[in-house]
């Protein structure tokens, strides 16, 4: 048993709607990579990050990590939950040999949702592409596999309302806004899980100081210039999420690759899940009241 050696992010919320003591893995940024001959110009790229990986691990946490051996790890002590949420970038590039090792872990596993990360369709070193061609091309190997819609998905357990959605391109859309608005008309309690953070100023200074680097977050709009600038439909969907905190327990994120909780707003607490590579995943404990 490996457990003990993990860091495991701990998040204990209260809940009116639980129905009894409920416990939900998320596992985030996992970044797998099996590289690949028949990969052509992409293996030489896939072998220098692969290392890259290995050696920000040594960095960070004190010891050489291997992305599969991570993840294999979480998946195990994951089992004893009543539900895994992957919140995206489990593979680095977006190839079938990735995606087939990938499943290969997701077929151990119990109940699980899942949700796009950016490097989840991606192939970034293919810059003449936008990022929607790319999602077009490559996310159909995602949807043959993964049961759940990957745009939006709900699954209530013990009373709470686990909801994924896919800001893995810094917006949400009107079918995500309808959905939302329809789950949080329910009486039940909801977590919401998706791979970018919703932006706060906190998550910001917590990414300065850990990384020295600000977070890369949905719906700030200091920066009308950005093409990460939010829309009318995500600032509409971040005020929905908004009027409705008293039954949004938490937003549970990935993406920056370190690890930050704040409030986000009144009770409504935001965190960022630091990367599997990195030896961490978040355990999240709901109570009744
Ligand atoms: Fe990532």
């Amino acid at each position: 048993m490996l457990y003990n050696y993990f860091m495991i992010g701990k998040i204990i919320l209260k809940s009116g709607s639980v129905s009894k003591r409920t416990k939900v893995v998320q596992i985030s940024d996992s970044h797998l990579i099996v590289a690949d001959k028949n990969d052509g110009d992409l293996y030489k790229i896939e072998k220098e990050r692969k290392l890259f990986f290995e050696r920000e691990s040594l960095a960070r946490t004190g010891e050489v990590r291997y992305a599969e051996e991570e993840l294999s790890e979480a998946v195990e002590y994951s089992k004893n939950a009543d539900l895994t949420v992957f919140t995206g970038d489990i593979v680095e590039f977006a190839t079938e040999t990735n995606v087939n090792r990938m499943m290969e872990y997701f077929d151990r596993c119990g109940d699980y949702l899942y949700t796009f990360g950016n490097h989840d369709y991606l192939i970034w070193w293919n810059s003449g592409e936008t990022a929607e061609s790319q999602y077009e091309k490559n996310s159909g190997m995602f949807k043959k596999r993964i049961k759940n819609d990957l745009s939006f998905a709900v699954k209530k357990v013990n009373g709470v309302n686990m909801v994924v959605m896919d800001n893995s391109r810094f917006q949400f859309d009107e079918s995500q806004y309808e959905n939302l608005k329809r789950v949080l008309s329910e009486d039940d309690d909801a977590i919401l899980f998706m791979h970018i953070p919703l932006y706060h100023p906190d998550i910001d200074k917590i990414g300065q100081k850990k990384v020295g680097q600000i977070a890369d977050a949905c719906g700030g709009d200091y920066d009308l210039l950005s093409p990460h600038a939010p829309d009318a439909t995500t600032k509409k969907t971040i005020e929905l999420i908004k009027q409705n905190h008293r039954k949004v327990l938490a937003i549970m994120t990935g993406h920056n690759h370190f690890e930050a909780q704040t409030v986000w707003y009144e009770n409504i607490i935001e965190s960022v899940c630091a990367p599997t590579y990195l030896h961490y995943f978040n355990e999240i404990e709901i109570l009744p009241i």
